[in-house]
């Protein structure tokens, strides 16, 4: 679908934002091997988090999850909808019987491949072509040294697991990925012993609050996380508003000289950095928590415009912890005063499209520059003209297109916005709420 965005209008208002999607794939994971009824409110109906639902409710025989992930896709979000699981210890899963489909979500193929190292049964994974083309030996490697039988195409998906007794292992992770920590976590709660994950760089972490949270044996090593074998029990939660998403509302506000407040969304300091960022560039961010669900912070995201933002050096280390947020953020730059530069970004070559490649050509589609140099993507600032981006199906840059677009100086077109609801269903309905002007093309 190819819409046209009109700039001069300010993006400003209190918004909500639908379910984490980081934190959704978990819970659904943890309510399907628990013992008994888990009751979930404000997943998001995201395509991504349909693929774990629809592959959760095969494994359970679960219909009501089945036709919830079923009905994805249409109507209107309902932010707090609430779906019950009746979860089954991982020795009650029922064996597929074909490949299990995880679409477009490397977050879902990675952490159920973790799951199902850790179960008596074989499966194997698979998803559309952007998800076959990213690295999974990753996250087999670690599982078969725990014990489970895990083969790659070329590294790549169709992933065949055989699940195993598994036995706990101490795995420093090659690249930092809360994915492939995900994944040894929750085989670990299945393994004998204890399994310990190092990381050069924090992650995001979902997993381990999660799991602290329902009573795991969970331990802070320097530089990582232990969990002890552990039985699931039914749990209740509700899903914070995703803070990526949130990120695309804010950075739109801050490029128009709005004010947006973003209400009931995670507030993990672990998914923050790039409200950091953003700070650094010039914008005024508040953020104030106001309680918790099931360990993950939930509070009230505030942002709005100084006068001019300025472009900045981001370094790799901080590369991990704004690694979705680098499309909205290379849209920021795009407009600010002088060149941005984001280092050690060679992980945003493996992600839904080539992202390093992509926010290039995006930006100098609109009519801005940016370049490539080694790892780095540096963008020169000073604005955009406004003209055309593909998407390339992949949801953050159609998302990206849109708020680099609407602060712009003259109207831009952009191609394939359906991707949006990957993560953020309704996201162009709730920039219009917000002011912007968008038409479909069709
Ligand atoms: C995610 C981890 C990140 C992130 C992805 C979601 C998660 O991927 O980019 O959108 O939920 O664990 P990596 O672990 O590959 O960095």
């Amino acid at each position: 679908m190819r819409i046209r965005v009109t700039p001069g209008t300010t993006v400003a208002g209190d918004v909500r934002v639908p379910g984490d999607k980081s934190i959704a794939h978990r819970w659904l994971l943890l309510g399907t091997i628990a013992t008994g009824r888990t009751e979930l409110r404000g997943l998001p109906v995201s395509f991504d988090v349909a693929s774990t639902a629809r592959v959760c409710a095969g494994l359970l025989g679960e219909d009501e999850l089945f036709r919830w992930a079923g009905s994805i896709g249409s109507g209107n979000p309902d932010v707090d909808h609430r779906i019950a699981i009746e979860g089954a210890r991982r020795d009650l899963l029922q064996p597929p019987s074909g490949p299990l489909d995880c679409g477009n979500s490397g977050t879902a193929m990675r952490l159920l491949s973790g799951v199902l190292a850790a179960s008596p049964l074989s499966a194997t994974l698979d998803g559309d072509d952007s998800l076959r083309a990213r690295p999974m030996e990753r996250v087999a490697e670690p599982l078969r040294r725990m014990g489970a039988v895990v083969d790659t195409v070329d590294g790549h998906a169709p992933v065949a697991i055989k699940g195993a007794a598994l036995q706990g292992i101490r795995y420093e992770t090659p690249v930092p990925s809360a994915q492939v920590k995900g994944a040894v976590l929750l085989a670990g709660i299945g393994a004998e012993g204890r399994t310990e994950v190092i990381e050069s760089t924090a992650t995001r972490d979902h997993t381990e609050r999660a799991l602290r949270a329902l009573g795991a044996g969970v331990t802070d090593l320097p530089s990582g996380i232990g969990v002890e074998r552990f039985d699931v029990p039914s749990f209740s939660g509700s899903v914070p508003g995703d803070v990526s998403s949130a990120a695309f509302l804010a950075a739109a506000a801050a490029l128009t000289g709005g004010e947006t407040t973003v209400e009931r969304v995670g507030c993990n300091p672990t998914r923050t950095a790039f409200l950091r960022v953003l700070a650094r560039m010039g914008a005024h961010v508040e953020i104030a928590t106001t309680g918790e669900e099931l360990g993950e912070p939930v509070g009230a995201l505030r942002i709005s415009a100084s006068h001019g933002l300025q472009g900045i050096v981001i370094a790799p280390d901080d590369l991990p912890g704004t690694v979705d947020e680098v499309p909205v953020l290379a849209a920021v730059a795009a407009h600010a005063e002088g060149q941005t530069r984001f280092g050690g970004a060679a992980e945003l070559r493996v992600k839904e499209s080539d992202r390093l490649t992509g926010l290039r050509d995006l930006i100098r589609g609109l009519g801005g520059e940016a370049a490539i140099e080694g790892d780095a993507l540096v963008v020169a600032g000073g604005g955009l003209k406004g003209g055309t981006a593909d998407s390339r199906g992949d949801h953050r840059m159609a998302m990206a297109a849109v708020v680099a677009a609407v602060a712009a100086r003259g109207p831009s077109e952009i191609e394939g916005i359906e991707a949006a609801a990957v993560s953020f269903p309704g996201f162009t309905a709730t920039m219009l709420d917000l002011g912007a002007r968008i038409e479909v093309l069709g």
